[in-house]
């Protein structure tokens, strides 16, 4: 007995004190690891359920700054549910859920206490012959609370949606308001496509033939360097065809951006973001001058 527990023993130590190869990998929230090695899994939900402890639903009017057309309604099993290990967000028209008056003339109020965005009207909006209350109620959720990351490598496996209007997205938002608000802390866009099925730009086809990735950075909203880290890629069949592999890798100099096994973009650190989006020639203030490349 001594020696089977003192074999047991050792394999343990040996496995802690060598197997584990440091990370610069770090991560946060409730369902993060404390320690972190080299090549762990540290984060995985194949979404045999839906857990609303991993995940936030967004619950507000507010249209993203951009007037959308959705109305976020939280978790509403109408437009979220799971069927066979695959989360399902499916929008829905509102005025299916009212009626068709309620969008000209009805009064959307969410709870201040259940309200996640008040900006842009997001938590009441009125609806008018000229401003319709949100006529389409979709999804959007977030592990904002569950799991964070800084360095390492996401992978999200998923199928595009078709329609008119519809624009997916799969992205990673900055936690901290360390440098300012948007765009200072920067945003890594994974994948936004639209969902149109015929949609050209002269030639070139902008609807699901075409998915791309981008990241937002700059000092304010009217100095953004986006289009200095954006790449889109084309490609039949479309990406609502069957499921694809979205996946980023980053690392302290740079991120990359692949879909399925194709490269689609490399952003490198080089010499900062400050650099890269020239914002020195315009005389701006640099948020990030305290921060590392990255
Ligand atoms: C950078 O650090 C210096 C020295 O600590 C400080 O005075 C300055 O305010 C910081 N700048 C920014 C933009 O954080």
């Amino acid at each position: 007995m001594n020696q089977y527990f003192f074999i047991f023993g050792f394999i343990g130590f040996f496995k802690f004190t060598i197997g584990c190869n440091p990370t610069v990998t770090t991560a946060s929230g409730l369902l993060a690891p404390s320690k972190i090695c080299s090549g762990d899994l540290i984060f995985e939900d194949n979404f045999d359920t839906i857990d609303e402890k991993t995940w936030m639903f967004d619950n507000t009017l507010g249209g993203g700054g951009n007037w959308e057309f959705q109305w976020y309604p939280g978790f509403d099993e109408e437009n979220a549910f799971v069927r066979d290990g695959i989360l399902k967000l499916v929008p829905t028209l509102t005025s299916e859920k009212f009626s068709e008056e309620f969008l000209y003339s009805g009064h959307a109020v969410i709870p201040d206490d259940q309200c996640t965005q008040s900006m842009w009207d997001g938590c009441d909006r009125r609806g008018s012959s000229d401003e319709i209350i949100n006529p389409i109620r979709s999804i959007r959720l977030d592990s904002r609370y569950s799991f964070r990351f800084k360095y390492g490598e996401l992978e999200i496996r998923a199928k595009m949606p078709t329609g008119d209007w519809l624009w997916p997205a799969l992205w990673m938002m900055p936690f901290y308001d360390t440098y300012g608000g948007w765009p200072a802390c920067g945003e890594i866009d994974l994948l936004e496509m639209r969902g149109n099925e015929n949609l050209f730009d002269e030639t070139v086809n902008v609807g699901i033939n075409q998915a791309g990735s981008t990241m937002h950075f700059g000092p304010d909203p009217g100095h953004n360097g986006w289009p200095t880290a954006h790449a889109n890629r084309n490609q039949i069949p479309p990406y609502t065809d069957g499921f694809h592999r979205y996946r980023l890798r980053w690392t302290p100099t740079q991120i990359q951006f692949f879909y399925d096994n194709h490269h689609i973009n490399t952003v490198k650190a080089g010499e900062g973001f400050w650099k890269r989006g020239d914002f020195e020639a315009l005389g701006l203030e640099n948020p990030w001058i305290n921060g590392t490349v990255m």
